[in-house]
């Protein structure tokens, strides 16, 4: 280590778990995940040796968007259970050591919020403010399909959605509103949580008078709009505020970002968030469309964001998450064996110089779901992709076959605890996915070759070694490599995979470097000098 003081804070040396609640344990037999379930479930986060639990959203919501419309900030939705389901998981949490981060979208509230709806009833009112209303729509498109601009029911004039239009946009430039969010967030703070995932906060700031984007499209508006000319200034306002005060971690979710854009928000000599990820692999589009992906591009993300944050700020790694695709379906290969794609993928992020974040299922190698039917789709992004194409001129299946490419049903289906399910005694809200033999917590727990028991050895020599895997210095040794990924970690640590479904020879450079060290942990056929398909060795 180049002298380097490893700094133990702990969101940097703890791995996060997110859980999508809807979907991660039914305790009470109504067919949705709930708190009380996700109380039960927190022992399997613990033995897995993540030590951050993040939650997708938990507040009052209609739903439409699964809880990123939120119409109420400081309350339970009662599908998830009460205040007290969520205290009790508080509890449980201190007693395991984990802390609880939660979700919360900022950027737009439910049209049922009562600020929308006051808004609508009073338009010379306070709360009209608290929106973004123009008389004339500019060209945005809303990130789900279609004008980011609509009007409600006997209203005048449009306002403004980059989502759903459910999901109607806060004005952040109003001071009133800014309080309202940061008051939201202390009384959770107050009630035990260690922080929050920001749902898209680089959004926030719109550029002054809206003008016309040069390419409205989805992606493109992100860039334009993750520039926004306040977004540091309210990111320090939050951060001395809000997070300060507490021990505490701010996560911010980052469309539209470079590393150099991310860097800025979160140096520590500047401080606004603690953490922020981007979306290099959310909008990789080649693996979302299930065409084969470029290994060396893959690898220079990592390099690229390591370069870019890691000599000040501190990265995270997001690869897979419930706005996805699963992680083996993107990144995989559908002729090979998925457990060892699972793994070989594991080795990629979990032990980056930077603080991982697991999504439920991919330590279990679940795979993409199965959906026939327009109505098995619940995502609302799927539905209008679906009812879009259809007003295209697509047929049905053309339709259905656009929707389901992209659907994050895929990443939602409820999670397998036993070969049966497990999920509860009610009918799931979403079908499960098709279990292809041993893709069950039960039975991985009980494997000590599985995905899972993977996941755990990865997790745990992050935890014992931080030196070594949490803060030495990154070296991509192959950048060129069409199949081989391997990294050093500090002075020992040593990761090979291959991503490839061929064997392949390894560089003399490498099998010296093996030589050297002992295997801690490998997966699929290795030798000295061979590295079999989908095989990982990792080693110290
Ligand atoms: C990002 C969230 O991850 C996604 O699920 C949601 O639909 C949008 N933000 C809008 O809140």
């Amino acid at each position: 280590m180049s002298g380097h003081e490893p700094d133990e804070t702990w969101w940097k040396t703890r791995s996060v778990y997110q859980i999508y609640p809807r979907s991660f344990r039914d305790a009470n037999g109504d067919g949705m995940g709930d708190l009380a379930g996700i109380t039960q479930g927190l022992s399997a986060i613990k033995a897995l040796g993540a030590g951050i639990v993040w939650m997708s959203p938990i507040f009052r919501s209609p739903m439409v968007d699964n809880g990123y419309d939120m119409s109420g900030y400081r309350e339970i939705d009662p599908l998830f259970g009460t205040m007290a389901d969520f205290e009790a998981l508080l509890a449980e949490a201190k007693r395991l050591d984990l802390k609880i981060v939660l979700d919360i979208a900022l950027n737009h509230t439910s049209i049922d919020h009562p600020w929308f709806q006051a808004a609508l009833a009073d338009p010379s009112g306070p709360y009209r403010d608290y929106y973004i209303w123009r008389d004339e729509p500019n060209n945005w498109q809303s990130i789900f399909g279609g004008p980011a601009w609509s009007k409600a029911d006997g209203d005048d004039a449009f306002y403004l959605h980059l989502f759903d239009k459910t999901q109607a946009d806060l004005n952040w430039e109003n001071p009133e509103v800014r309080e309202e969010i940061y008051g939201a967030m202390r009384f959770w703070l107050d009630k035990g949580v260690s922080g929050f995932r920001l749902d898209v906060v680089t959004v926030i700031s719109k550029p002054p008078g809206l003008p016309d984007a040069p390419d409205p499209r989805p992606m493109p508006l992100y860039d334009m709009l993750a520039g926004g000319p306040r977004l540091h200034e309210w990111l320090r306002d939050m951060r001395r505020e809000v997070f300060d005060p507490y021990d505490c971690v701010a996560i911010g979710e980052g469309p539209g970002l470079n590393p150099e854009r991310a860097a800025a928000v979160v140096n520590p000599a500047d401080p606004m968030l603690h953490l922020i990820y981007h979306f290099d692999f959310v909008d990789h589009t080649g693996a979302r469309h299930g065409k084969d992906w470029d290994r060396v591009w893959f690898k220079s993300v990592f390099d690229r964001w390591d370069k870019g944050i890691g000599p000040n700020g501190w990265n995270s790694c997001v690869v897979g998450n419930h706005d996805l695709r699963r992680l083996i379906a993107r990144f995989g290969d559908p002729k090979a064996d998925p457990d060892l794609v699972a793994k070989a993928l594991a080795a990629t992020y979990v032990l980056q110089r930077a603080t991982p974040f697991i999504y439920q299922g991919d330590e279990l190698g679940l795979g993409d779901t199965t959906i026939t039917s327009v109505h098995e789709l619940d995502d609302v992004w799927a539905k209008t992709t679906y009812r879009l194409a259809l007003s295209k001129g697509n047929s049905e299946a053309e339709a259905l076959a656009k929707a389901v490419a992209m659907t994050r049903d895929h990443a939602r289906t409820p999670y397998p605890w036993t070969p049966e399910g497990g999920f509860g005694t009610g009918t799931p809200w979403l079908k499960p996915t098709p279990n292809r033999g041993g893709v069950d917590l039960a039975s991985q727990q009980a494997d000590e070759h599985s995905v899972w028991a993977f996941y755990r050895a990865l997790l745990e020599l992050r935890a014992k070694d931080t030196e070594t895997w949490v803060f030495g210095a990154y070296e991509d040794l192959l950048p060129e490599h069409e199949s081989l990924f391997a990294y050093r970690r500090g002075a020992y640590g040593l990761v090979c995979v291959n991503l490839g479904g061929q064997t392949c020879a390894l560089p003399e450079t490498i099998t010296a470097l093996l030589a050297e060290r002992t295997c801690i942990l490998t997966s699929g056929d290795v030798t000295p000098t061979h590295m079999g398909p989908w095989s990982t060795q990792v080693c110290a």
